[in-house]
Protein backbone atom coordinates (compact mmCIF):
# COMPACT_ATOMS: atom_id res chain seq x y z
CA UNK A 1 0.00 0.00 0.00
CA UNK A 2 1.48 3.28 0.87
CA UNK A 3 4.21 1.99 3.35
CA UNK A 4 7.13 3.77 1.30
CA UNK A 5 5.18 7.52 2.82
CA UNK A 6 5.87 6.21 6.54
CA UNK A 7 8.58 5.63 8.35
CA UNK A 8 8.29 2.57 10.94
CA UNK A 9 8.83 3.37 14.14
CA UNK A 10 9.44 0.45 17.09
CA UNK A 11 9.20 1.78 20.75
CA UNK A 12 9.91 -0.07 23.83
CA UNK A 13 7.47 0.59 26.95
CA UNK A 14 9.33 -0.43 29.69
CA UNK A 15 6.26 -0.40 32.01
CA UNK A 16 7.35 -0.02 35.91
CA UNK A 17 10.78 -1.98 35.19
CA UNK A 18 14.61 -0.51 35.23
CA UNK A 19 16.67 1.45 38.25
CA UNK A 20 18.29 3.94 36.50
CA UNK A 21 21.39 1.78 36.62
CA UNK A 22 19.87 -0.87 35.13
CA UNK A 23 18.16 1.22 32.37
CA UNK A 24 21.59 2.97 31.26
CA UNK A 25 23.09 -0.41 30.78
CA UNK A 26 20.08 -1.60 28.69
CA UNK A 27 20.76 1.21 26.50
CA UNK A 28 24.17 1.27 26.28
CA UNK A 29 23.82 -2.49 25.03
CA UNK A 30 20.48 -1.66 22.43
CA UNK A 31 22.47 1.94 20.87
CA UNK A 32 25.08 -0.12 18.63
CA UNK A 33 22.82 -2.86 17.91
CA UNK A 34 20.35 -0.38 16.44
CA UNK A 35 22.70 2.59 14.88
CA UNK A 36 22.25 0.83 11.17
CA UNK A 37 18.74 1.84 11.22
CA UNK A 38 18.58 5.29 11.62
CA UNK A 39 17.60 6.06 7.92
CA UNK A 40 14.94 3.70 7.80
CA UNK A 41 13.31 3.03 11.39
CA UNK A 42 12.65 5.49 14.50
CA UNK A 43 13.74 3.79 17.15
CA UNK A 44 12.30 4.59 20.58
CA UNK A 45 12.55 3.82 24.51
CA UNK A 46 9.70 4.99 26.83
CA UNK A 47 10.96 4.48 30.24
CA UNK A 48 9.76 5.52 33.52
CA UNK A 49 9.34 8.94 34.50
CA UNK A 50 12.40 8.47 36.82
CA UNK A 51 14.41 7.12 34.37
CA UNK A 52 14.24 9.76 31.78
CA UNK A 53 16.86 11.99 32.54
CA UNK A 54 19.16 9.09 32.51
CA UNK A 55 17.50 7.71 29.15
CA UNK A 56 17.74 11.01 27.36
CA UNK A 57 21.70 11.41 28.19
CA UNK A 58 22.71 8.31 27.36
CA UNK A 59 20.97 8.27 24.41
CA UNK A 60 22.41 11.64 23.29
CA UNK A 61 24.08 11.66 19.98
CA UNK A 62 22.45 8.29 18.81
CA UNK A 63 19.57 7.44 17.21
CA UNK A 64 17.50 5.70 19.90
CA UNK A 65 14.64 8.69 20.72
CA UNK A 66 13.18 8.92 24.72
CA UNK A 67 9.62 8.46 25.66
CA UNK A 68 7.67 8.82 28.80
CA UNK A 69 4.55 6.52 29.33
CA UNK A 70 2.20 8.70 30.16
CA UNK A 71 1.71 12.90 30.87
CA UNK A 72 -0.51 14.87 32.34
CA UNK A 73 -3.21 17.17 30.15
CA UNK A 74 -3.17 20.07 33.05
CA UNK A 75 0.24 22.76 32.61
CA UNK A 76 0.61 22.54 36.15
CA UNK A 77 -0.95 22.96 39.90
CA UNK A 78 -2.31 20.84 42.09
CA UNK A 79 -1.94 17.23 40.41
CA UNK A 80 -0.44 15.60 43.12
CA UNK A 81 2.03 12.56 41.43
CA UNK A 82 0.98 13.85 37.78
CA UNK A 83 3.60 14.77 35.47
CA UNK A 84 3.20 17.79 32.50
CA UNK A 85 3.86 18.02 28.86
CA UNK A 86 5.95 20.66 29.50
CA UNK A 87 8.12 19.05 32.65
CA UNK A 88 8.57 15.99 30.16
CA UNK A 89 9.89 18.63 27.23
CA UNK A 90 12.38 20.03 29.17
CA UNK A 91 14.05 16.97 30.08
CA UNK A 92 14.42 16.13 26.40
CA UNK A 93 11.74 13.27 25.56
CA UNK A 94 10.56 13.52 22.18
CA UNK A 95 7.61 10.94 22.60
CA UNK A 96 4.60 9.66 24.81
CA UNK A 97 2.59 6.50 25.48
CA UNK A 98 -1.02 7.41 26.00
CA UNK A 99 -3.82 5.50 26.60
CA UNK A 100 -2.22 2.39 27.39
CA UNK A 101 -4.42 -0.37 28.32
CA UNK A 102 -2.92 -1.16 31.89
CA UNK A 103 -3.69 2.64 32.34
CA UNK A 104 -7.29 2.58 31.03
CA UNK A 105 -7.75 -0.66 33.34
CA UNK A 106 -5.90 -0.07 36.51
CA UNK A 107 -6.15 4.00 36.68
CA UNK A 108 -8.91 5.05 35.32
CA UNK A 109 -8.36 6.09 31.75
CA UNK A 110 -10.91 6.85 29.74
CA UNK A 111 -11.29 8.27 26.22
CA UNK A 112 -12.02 11.72 27.56
CA UNK A 113 -8.50 12.05 29.39
CA UNK A 114 -6.75 9.83 26.17
CA UNK A 115 -8.51 12.88 24.48
CA UNK A 116 -7.34 15.35 26.49
CA UNK A 117 -3.83 14.54 27.12
CA UNK A 118 -3.30 13.93 23.67
CA UNK A 119 -4.24 17.65 22.95
CA UNK A 120 -1.64 18.72 25.71
CA UNK A 121 1.58 16.58 24.32
CA UNK A 122 1.09 18.02 21.26
CA UNK A 123 0.63 21.59 22.41
CA UNK A 124 3.81 21.36 24.08
CA UNK A 125 5.69 19.30 21.03
CA UNK A 126 5.38 16.24 22.21
CA UNK A 127 4.81 13.43 19.29
CA UNK A 128 1.90 11.04 21.75
CA UNK A 129 2.02 7.31 20.32
CA UNK A 130 -2.17 6.47 21.72
CA UNK A 131 -3.17 3.13 21.92
CA UNK A 132 -6.07 1.73 21.21
CA UNK A 133 -7.33 -2.17 21.56
CA UNK A 134 -10.07 -4.25 22.32
CA UNK A 135 -10.99 -6.48 25.30
CA UNK A 136 -11.20 -10.45 24.90
CA UNK A 137 -15.01 -10.09 25.51
CA UNK A 138 -15.19 -7.39 22.65
CA UNK A 139 -13.71 -9.47 19.78
CA UNK A 140 -15.87 -12.43 20.97
CA UNK A 141 -19.10 -10.03 20.96
CA UNK A 142 -17.82 -9.12 17.31
CA UNK A 143 -17.79 -5.58 18.24
CA UNK A 144 -13.87 -5.46 17.51
CA UNK A 145 -14.65 -2.26 14.70
CA UNK A 146 -17.43 -0.54 16.80
CA UNK A 147 -14.53 -0.46 19.95
CA UNK A 148 -11.78 0.68 18.04
CA UNK A 149 -13.53 3.39 15.45
CA UNK A 150 -15.16 4.67 19.10
CA UNK A 151 -11.53 4.97 20.30
CA UNK A 152 -10.50 6.65 17.71
CA UNK A 153 -13.17 8.71 17.28
CA UNK A 154 -13.11 10.05 21.15
CA UNK A 155 -9.56 9.80 21.21
CA UNK A 156 -8.54 11.98 18.16
CA UNK A 157 -11.57 14.27 18.86
CA UNK A 158 -10.36 17.81 17.97
CA UNK A 159 -6.97 16.84 16.87
CA UNK A 160 -6.27 18.70 13.69
CA UNK A 161 -5.05 16.98 10.37
CA UNK A 162 -1.87 18.78 10.86
CA UNK A 163 -1.51 17.14 14.17
CA UNK A 164 -2.68 14.02 13.97
CA UNK A 165 -0.05 13.45 11.46
CA UNK A 166 2.82 13.57 14.29
CA UNK A 167 0.49 11.25 16.25
CA UNK A 168 1.75 7.53 16.33
CA UNK A 169 -1.36 5.34 17.05
CA UNK A 170 -0.92 1.95 18.40
CA UNK A 171 -3.50 -1.02 17.84
CA UNK A 172 -2.99 -3.42 20.76
CA UNK A 173 -5.38 -5.74 21.69
CA UNK A 174 -5.99 -5.88 25.17
CA UNK A 175 -6.35 -9.70 25.09
CA UNK A 176 -2.81 -10.38 23.64
CA UNK A 177 -0.77 -8.09 26.12
CA UNK A 178 1.82 -9.43 28.21
CA UNK A 179 -0.59 -12.98 27.81
CA UNK A 180 2.27 -14.38 24.58
CA UNK A 181 -1.49 -14.58 23.26
CA UNK A 182 -0.05 -12.42 19.53
CA UNK A 183 -3.22 -11.50 17.08
CA UNK A 184 -1.97 -13.31 13.72
CA UNK A 185 -0.71 -11.19 11.32
CA UNK A 186 -3.84 -11.23 9.52
CA UNK A 187 -5.97 -10.09 12.27
CA UNK A 188 -3.66 -7.45 12.91
CA UNK A 189 -3.69 -6.52 9.49
CA UNK A 190 -7.26 -6.11 9.54
CA UNK A 191 -7.68 -4.00 12.44
CA UNK A 192 -4.57 -1.69 11.48
CA UNK A 193 -6.00 -0.88 7.86
CA UNK A 194 -9.50 -0.38 9.90
CA UNK A 195 -7.62 2.28 11.82
CA UNK A 196 -6.55 3.58 8.03
CA UNK A 197 -9.56 3.57 7.08
CA UNK A 198 -11.24 5.56 10.12
CA UNK A 199 -8.91 7.94 9.88
CA UNK A 200 -9.58 8.65 5.94
CA UNK A 201 -13.47 9.22 7.06
CA UNK A 202 -12.42 11.79 9.78
CA UNK A 203 -9.51 13.79 8.02
CA UNK A 204 -8.61 12.57 4.13
CA UNK A 205 -6.87 9.62 2.24
CA UNK A 206 -3.42 12.07 2.27
CA UNK A 207 -3.65 11.94 6.18
CA UNK A 208 -4.84 8.59 7.07
CA UNK A 209 -1.68 7.52 4.56
CA UNK A 210 0.73 9.71 6.81
CA UNK A 211 -0.47 7.95 10.10
CA UNK A 212 2.41 5.67 11.20
CA UNK A 213 0.10 2.45 12.81
CA UNK A 214 1.76 0.12 14.82
CA UNK A 215 1.27 -2.86 16.48
CA UNK A 216 1.57 -4.47 20.40
CA UNK A 217 0.82 -7.25 22.27
CA UNK A 218 3.31 -9.97 22.44
CA UNK A 219 5.30 -8.71 19.78
CA UNK A 220 8.66 -10.66 20.10
CA UNK A 221 12.04 -11.54 17.78
CA UNK A 222 9.89 -14.58 16.84
CA UNK A 223 6.60 -13.73 15.41
CA UNK A 224 7.71 -9.64 14.35
CA UNK A 225 8.84 -10.12 11.22
CA UNK A 226 5.00 -11.45 9.82
CA UNK A 227 3.91 -8.64 11.47
CA UNK A 228 5.77 -6.35 10.41
CA UNK A 229 5.44 -7.06 6.58
CA UNK A 230 1.74 -5.81 6.56
CA UNK A 231 0.82 -3.24 4.82
CA UNK A 232 -0.76 -1.33 7.64
CA UNK A 233 1.20 -2.00 10.11
CA UNK A 234 4.31 0.45 10.21
CA UNK A 235 6.40 -0.93 13.40
CA UNK A 236 5.42 -2.20 17.09
CA UNK A 237 5.35 -0.85 20.63
CA UNK A 238 6.66 -3.62 22.30
CA UNK A 239 6.30 -4.63 25.93
CA UNK A 240 8.52 -7.54 27.10
CA UNK A 241 11.13 -8.34 24.38
CA UNK A 242 12.05 -4.50 24.47
CA UNK A 243 13.95 -5.28 28.31
CA UNK A 244 16.07 -7.48 26.41
CA UNK A 245 18.68 -5.57 23.95
CA UNK A 246 19.04 -8.36 21.45
CA UNK A 247 15.42 -9.22 21.19
CA UNK A 248 14.46 -5.69 20.96
CA UNK A 249 17.33 -5.02 17.88
CA UNK A 250 15.91 -8.23 15.97
CA UNK A 251 12.85 -6.26 15.73
CA UNK A 252 14.10 -2.99 14.86
CA UNK A 253 16.08 -5.40 12.17
CA UNK A 254 12.49 -6.74 10.94
CA UNK A 255 11.28 -3.40 10.25
CA UNK A 256 14.88 -2.57 9.06
CA UNK A 257 13.59 -5.27 6.21
CA UNK A 258 10.05 -4.01 6.41
P1 LIG B 1 3.89 -6.94 25.55
O1 LIG B 1 3.35 -5.46 25.88
O2 LIG B 1 4.78 -6.80 24.34
O3 LIG B 1 4.64 -7.35 26.79
O4 LIG B 1 2.68 -7.76 25.28
C1 LIG B 1 2.99 -4.59 24.85
C2 LIG B 1 2.54 -3.29 25.46
O5 LIG B 1 1.94 -3.31 26.53
O6 LIG B 1 2.76 -2.21 24.87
Amino acid sequence: MNKALRKAIIAGNWKMNKTRPEAKALLEAIKPLVANAENNVEVIACVPFTNLETAVNTTAGSNVKIGAENVHFEKSGAFTGEISADMLVEVGVEYVVIGHSERRQYFGETDETVNKRTKAALAAGLKPIVCVGELKWERECNITEEVIARQIKLDLYDVSAEDVKKTVIAYEPVWAIGTGLTATPDQAEEVCAFIRATLEKLYDKATADAVTIQYGGSMNAANCAELLAKPNIDGGLIGGASLKAEDFNTIVQAAVEG
